[in-house]
């Protein structure tokens, strides 16, 4: 049998990036063999197998056919005879479609160095419709590569757009989908990702929720971009400059989303888009079953965001309002995660990118105010139960008009 490094392994050591994971791919060996050597096979029917040293994933070369929709519809042929080249062939993109044996001897078929070289991300075959998950990964290793030059070859974007027309997108799982979707927006330029799904009409199926976002406009005094869906891509790019968590970009994303429901006749004001906003939030996040608390920072920032703007004119109640709704005595974190897509929001505009946003400490300082009411006194006084609620709450107004107050001479 050959062994063989393949996929990203390759392509990142040949790009000068670190390597984490490696796969390897195995000519002309059978399972029997496999397990004859120790390998511990991955799933009952795939031809996929663990080093018993290395957890490293080695697979048998295969050649795949689409049987029906979907990804479950597969059927794979695995044999010793199984070249190289065919199993190279099925594979998404020229620059993962590359392999090296144990001497950095390159086998490279589809010209996959010349794609890296050209900093293009073009598709193999027309086998890459097999997969339609590909419409998505092509997306985001343009979100990883943007930086160093790397765009999608007109052809695979005719392609995506072909598949994405198809139907076959809404195939997926949402697991799968939501592992690249993630992935992609914790890449260097996760705007890119989304404009290259809007470029090939996979956003409009995926989230036409945000796809809507293009082409409506907002007042030219506090968006100097004017346009929702650009100012939405802004806010992304803001959010990975600022490295912030997934939680955070995710909410990013869909913090405007009320605004593509806005009748023309308001344009370019979006008048209460907070709230019409959360019901196309709500459809997003269960479309793609996002974790808990991406789900509730998203909903939290769409509801919010304009509050967050508005901090240093909320009169003292409001402003209790708003910590008692983040329950920042218990969830400090997702506070300061909304302060965080706030920000991102203010900055995610055209020229105004280092526009400072004393508003962030504003609230942090509020947030610090209400929490350090002590619940002792009160408990001494002989407040119990929804009393004390009650009386806690007075003391943290009254802390907080004190606050505002200071901050105000
Ligand atoms: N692959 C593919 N189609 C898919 C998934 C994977 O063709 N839908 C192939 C590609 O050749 C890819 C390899 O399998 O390079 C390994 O896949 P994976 O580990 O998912 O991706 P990597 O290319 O290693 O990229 P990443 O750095 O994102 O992990």
């Amino acid at each position: 049998m050959q062994i063989y490094k393949v996929g990203g392994a390759v392509r990142d050591r040949l790009l000068g990036k670190p390597v984490t994971d490696i796969d390897w791919v195995v000519v002309g060996a059978t399972t029997e063999e496999m397990l004859a050597q120790g390998f511990r096979p991955v799933g009952a029917d795939f031809p996929v197998f663990l080093h018993p040293k290395t957890g490293e994933e080695y697979a048998l070369a295969r050649t795949e056919r689409k049987s029906g929709r979907g990804y479950g519809g597969f059927t794979f042929h695995a044999s010793p005879e199984v070249t190289l080249e065919e199993d190279l062939i099925r594979r998404d993109l020229t620059i993962n479609a590359m392999a090296e044996d144990d001497g950095q001897n390159l086998t490279d078929p589809y010209n996959g160095q010349r794609d890296l070289e050209g900093r293009i991300l073009r598709h193999v075959s027309p086998a890459f419709a097999e997969d339609p998950l590909r419409v998505l990964r092509v997306a985001r290793f343009a979100a990883r590569y943007a930086a160093l030059g790397f765009t999608v070859a007109p052809e695979t974007l005719e392609l995506m757009r072909t598949l994405s027309e198809s139907g076959e997108l809404e195939a997926l799982t949402a697991e799968r989908s939501w592992k690249e979707i993630s992935r992609a927006l914790m890449e260097e330029q996760p705007q890119v990702f989304i404009q290259v799904l809007r470029d090939c009409g996979a956003l409009k199926v995926l989230m036409p929720e945000v796809d809507a976002l293009f082409g409506v406009p907002q007042p030219e005094a506090h968006h100097p971009e004017i346009d929702s869906g650009i100012h939405t891509l802004s806010v992304l790019e803001q959010s990975a400059l600022h490295r912030q968590p997934l939680t955070v970009r995710w909410a990013c994303l869909l913090h405007d989303l009320g605004k593509g429901l806005t009748p023309q006749e308001e344009w370019p004001r979006h008048i209460a888009h907070e709230h019409t906003g959360l019901k196309l939030i709500k459809a997003v996040n269960e479309r793609f079953k996002a974790p808990k608390e991406c789900q509730e920072l998203a909903l939290l920032v769409g509801q919010y965001h304009t509050h967050g703007h508005r901090a240093l004119e909320l009169k003292a109640t409001t402003l209790l309002e708003l910590l008692q709704s983040f329950d920042v005595y218990r969830r400090p974190q997702r506070f300061e995660e909304f302060i965080a897509a706030c920000e991102m929001d203010a900055r995610g505009r055209k020229g105004l990118e280092q526009r400072s946003y004393p508003q962030a400490d504003y609230l942090r300082g509020a947030a610090t105010v209400a929490r350090s009411v002590a619940v002792q006194p009160l408990l001494e006084k002989g407040f119990k139960g929804p009393e004390l609620g009650e009386a806690l709450k007075r003391e943290r107004l009254k802390a907080l008009k004190a606050y505002k107050e200071a901050a105000a001479s």
